[in-house]
């Protein structure tokens, strides 16, 4: 038992996408989440700026007292858990596992897409996660460095974001994927857009659900649950533009956010 927070850190807004999946599996746990809105996106920057940054999230998470953590942006799961997981002393989970193991289990034909941050496709981190559990499957890479502005503006539903997706993802129709990871925290919000241009054959595979499993078993398995009878709370603070974070975050989560705390984690 246990009844610290759980930790949650994204590049922006986009790591809500993990957050809802969060509250649905683990509904009795408080969150803590921090999106680095004044340094978004991750995406273009390099490995190393992208490792420092992880850990600046992290010892935010950390002076909030949370018991565990989830890297809810591909970018820095991609470039830097195993560094995390080396440094700190607490279970530490990020998002490109749980869904190479989603697209495993989605796919029949065993060719998979794989769309994402510049950084995460040149990491070489999904192709590295998915040939371990099985190195039959074949994969087309494709970075889609302008999804993340578009959703961080709140734009997923306008004409701007679909003629973009055609212009990344019109190929993907002729090709013979039957799965298509979406590899960047923040596409799930552009799931309806990607779906209309890659056809419904195509299945969309949303790393967030399995990730909140796999903290799940974390949790149960460290003796972390926190089994107090109460109403989870959750906090949330952005590193610039809290308002924006609010108006945007709400329409993600579908619900109330409530006040968001602007911080500074540089110092
Ligand atoms: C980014 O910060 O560029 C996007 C977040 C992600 O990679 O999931």
């Amino acid at each position: 038992m246990d009844k610290r927070p759980i930790g949650v850190f994204d590049s922006g807004i986009g790591g809500l996408t993990v957050v809802k999946e969060i509250m649905e599996v683990l509904p009795d746990e408080d969150i803590i989440y921090f999106g680095d809105t004044a340094r978004v996106p991750y995406g273009s920057k390099s490995k190393e700026t992208v490792i420092k940054y992880t850990f600046q999230c992290i010892r935010f998470l950390l002076e909030k007292g949370v018991k565990a953590i989830v890297i809810a942006c591909n970018t820095a799961s991609a470039a830097s858990l195993d560094v995390v997981q080396q440094s700190f002393d607490l279970p530490i989970v990020g998002v490109v596992e749980p869904g190479a193991v989603t697209a495993c289990k989605m796919t029949k034909s065993k060719k998979i897409g794989i769309i994402g941050t510049e950084a995460t496709v040149s990491s070489g981190a999904y192709e590295r996660a998915i040939y371990n559990i099985d190195n039959n499957v074949k994969m087309i890479l494709k970075a889609c460095p302008l999804f993340v502005p578009i959703v961080e503006e709140g734009w997923q539903d306008t004409d701007i974001a679909r003629l973009t997706a055609e212009k990344y993802l019109g190929d993907f129709k002729n090709s013979d994927i039957d799965a298509l990871v979406m590899a960047c925290t923040h596409y799930p919000l552009l799931e309806k857009t990607i779906e209309e241009v890659v056809g419904k054959d195509i299945r969309l595979v949303n790393p967030a659900y399995e990730t909140a499993k796999v903290l799940e078993k974390m949790i149960n398995s460290n003796g972390l649950k926190n089994e107090r009878p109460h109403k989870a709370e959750y906090k949330y603070y952005a590193s610039d533009n809290p308002v924006k974070f609010k108006k945007v975050g709400e329409n993600f989560l579908s619900k109330p956010i409530g006040w968001v705390e602007k911080v500074d984690i540089e110092k």
